[in-house]
Order: structure tokens, then sequence, then C-alpha cells
């Protein structure tokens, strides 16, 4: 974590002066002037709404008082990091209506993954917008945004300045689903891990691509603990012996943490070959399953029950999701409501957390407690 700046050592003294009260705020904060952001349904704030169709109410009513884009009752990790950097919420870039790209865009659809799968969106509920995908998006915004910046008029306030493509933090939560796809064609853990490694090698490449196209800064968190969630819990058999202490589902956590040391690996790898990069490895993981095995020493109620569903032990039903509605006696209403009071839920739907939830985990990694190297969001810029 060796500051690379030149006054450092024009200045060693005076420097190490300034720094002595609060050294990771003041001198080397990063001032990011865009985010961009590769990923899933945990960071959509749009895309899969824009294409496919809207995530329903009663989505994002606790904070946005209507559906926005995302697959909670209000923000996601995503919005609370853009909100920390002073910098507006992302617009998706698949959304043509209302956009405004000045700080970044996102290039993240719900149900994405890293490798293209080989079922279509209504087979499997995988979105094509895969990981590959984004980053064609995002290399064809980066074009077409210069030429029409240049152009002026409305276009010269909706788009981003070319400096900010170098500058921005690169942000990415995506691979969950790249698990679970293995599972939905029967697949084993041992044949879900063995193709681990070609799903690692998909991620480096498009990580490379983005710093070819001049990126530097990269925020990348891990997947989470997606044997805690409902949509697993309900969907597979899992056996008493697999179940752990807290309720979860020991064989897709272990999977996922598979998937994180090979992550980290990967980006240590990545670290060596892109010199001029600042990669940053986020364990998520540690932080919702914390949230989740501790919930009321943290406030928290039901943390395997989702807020907003139908039915079962978990109040899921993929049949029956959030926001569903049916028809009774002509009339149609919601059968899959939201619960009493989600600032006190932790999982929303079966699959994503809470507004309530999301703040508490950007809580817990904004200042680099859960980062590797250990440096905070805000410095993320330096290596
Ligand atoms: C899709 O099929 C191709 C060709 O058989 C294969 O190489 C690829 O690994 C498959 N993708 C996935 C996600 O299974
Ligand atoms: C886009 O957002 C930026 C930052 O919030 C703002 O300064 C700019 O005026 C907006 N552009 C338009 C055309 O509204
Ligand atoms: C997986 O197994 C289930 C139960 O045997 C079967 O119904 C389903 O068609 C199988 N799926 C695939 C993709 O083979
Ligand atoms: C980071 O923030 C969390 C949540 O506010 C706090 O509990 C933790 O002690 C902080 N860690 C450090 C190293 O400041």
């Amino acid at each position: 974590m060796e500051p690379k700046y030149m006054i450092y050592g024009i200045f060693p003294l005076v420097m190490s002066m300034l720094l002595l009260p609060s050294p990771t705020v003041s001198i080397t904060k990063c001032n990011f002037p865009a985010i961009f952001n590769f990923g899933d349904s945990n960071s959509d704030t749009g895309g899969l709404s824009a294409a496919f169709g809207a995530a329903p109410p009663p989505n994002g009513e606790t904070y946005f008082h209507s559906p926005a884009g995302r697959y909670s009752d209000g923000r996601l990790v995503i919005d609370f990091i853009a909100e920390s950097l002073g910098l507006p919420y992302l617009s998706a870039y698949l959304d043509s209506v209302g956009s405004n790209f000045s700080h970044g865009a996102n290039f993240a659809t719900a149900g994405s993954t890293i490798r293209p799968q080989n079922t279509t969106i209504s087979q499997s509920g995988y979105s094509p917008i895969s990981l590959d995908v984004q980053f064609v998006q995002f290399s064809d915004f980066h074009r077409r945004s210069q030429v029409f910046k240049k152009q002026g008029g409305i276009f010269e306030n909706l788009l981003p300045k070319e400096d900010y493509f170098s500058e921005a933090l690169y942000t990415f939560d995506i691979g969950q689903n790249d698990l679970t796809a293995g599972y939905k064609l029967n697949m084993t853990t041992e044949q879900v891990k063995a193709y681990i490694p070609d799903v690692l090698g998909q991620f480096s490449n498009v990580i490379r691509k983005i710093y070819g196209e001049g990126g530097r800064s990269f925020w990348i968190h891990n997947t989470g603990p997606v044997g805690c969630l409902p949509y697993i819990l309900d969907r597979y058999l899992v056996t008493a012996a697999q179940i752990d202490k807290y309720g979860c589902a020991s064989p897709f956590n272990e999977v996922a943490q598979y998937f994180n040391l090979r992550l980290k690996e990967t980006l240590a790898q990545l670290r060596k070959e892109l010199p001029e990069a600042t990669i940053t490895y986020i364990d998520v993981y540690s932080v919702k399953y914390t949230l989740i095995t501790q919930a009321q020493e943290n406030g928290f109620q039901d943390p395997l029950i989702a807020c907003c569903g139908h039915g079962g032990k978990y109040n899921f039903n993929r049949l029956m999701k959030c926001g569903a509605k049916k028809t009774v006696n002509g009339k149609e209403i919601v059968i899959a409501k939201s619960c009493e009071d989600p600032t006190v839920r932790i999982n929303w739907d079966g699959v994503h957390y809470t507004e309530a939830a999301n703040k508490w985990i950007f809580q817990q990694i904004a200042n680099g407690s859960f980062s590797d190297p250990p440096i905070s969001l805000k410095i993320s810029c330096h290596s």
C-alpha cells in the first residue's frame, strides 16, 4: 500500500505530519468523477426492467415510492456507493428514457452471468446480457458518447467527459448466477466447481479489456452466501445434514466460498499483469453471512424469510414472486405483498436484500474492513 505520489518523495516530513490526524481521507481521496458498474440483480438499477419488463410494485416502495428498476424495496449497495462518492444514482445503460450518463452508467442486469448461457431467458431466467455483452455495451458507450458529446447541445450534459473513463471507479458484483446455473442443469457440486476456472478466466478477460480502454480503479465484490437465500432453500433438495446451524444450505455456501477463493487468486494475478490498475477485492460474503447469522444483534428479524412473497416456510413461491397478482371474483389483487416493516428485515423477495440490509452491508464495506488490500472506498484509486 505504498502511495504512488511524487509529492511524498519531495516532502516526506510535511506530508507525514499532515497525514497524522486522518490518514485515510484527507490527502489521498480519489474524487472519482464517474462509476461504471457491471453485474447482476445485486446492482441492477433498471437494465432488466428496461429490456424485459419492469420489476413490479412493491419493489421500490420504501425509498423511491414506486418501482425503480431495482429488486429491493429501496436502494442497493451500488446506490449507497454512488451517494457516498457524491455522485448521482447510476442510470441503466439500457434505459432509453430519462437517463443521464454524465457521471457513469450501469451495465448490470438481473439474472446476468459472467459466462453466456446456452438457454434463453424464458427457459432459465438468466439474462442474455452476460458480462461479455456488458463489456461490448460499455465499449460502444465509451466510443459513441465521445462522438455525441463533441456535438454539444443536450448531449453535452448527459454524457461523461473522456477523462472520466480513466478516472472512474469500475465496480463489479457478478458470479452468483454462474453458480446456480450449473445446479439448474442438475450438475453436482463437483461439476459446478470444475467450471469455475473457466468462469473466472472470462471475468479476467473483461477486466483486461476495460484496462485496455483506460480503466484503472476496480472495486470487485465477491459473491454472497447464496445458500442462505429462500430461492435456493425452497427449490433445491438439501438434506438435513447439509443445513448449517443457522439454517443455510452448506453445499451452496461452500461453492460460493470456493468461487471467492479462486476469484481472490485471479485478482492477485491480474494485479501483476496490469501494473497501473488498483484492484480491490471486497469480501461481501462475510458481511452478508454475519448479517444473516447475527441478525438480532444487528437489529434485524427473520433472516431466512422473504419480506415480500407468498407462502411456505420461507414466504417464497417461485410461481408467485414478490408483486404477483391473482384475479379473485373478477378483481386483481396482489397476493405476494410486502411485510409490515421491511426496515427490520434482511431478505426482500427471496433472492435480494432489503434497503436496510443493503445500507448495513455498505456501511461495513465502505471503510475497507473487508477489502484486500484493506483500503476504503474513497481511496480505492491508490494501490
Ligand atoms: C455453451 O455451449 C458451448 C458449446 O457447446 C460451450 O463451449 C459452453 O461452455 C457452454 N456454456 C455454458 C455456460 O455452459
Ligand atoms: C445530468 O446530471 C448532471 C449531474 O447530476 C447535471 O449536472 C446535468 O445537468 C444533468 N443533465 C441534464 C441534461 O439534465
Ligand atoms: C433436472 O432434474 C429434474 C428432476 O429429475 C428434471 O425434471 C429436469 O428436467 C432436469 N433438468 C435438466 C436441465 O436436465
Ligand atoms: C468500519 O465500519 C464499521 C461499520 O460502521 C465499523 O463497525 C468498523 O469498526 C469500522 N472499521 C474500521 C477499521 O474503522
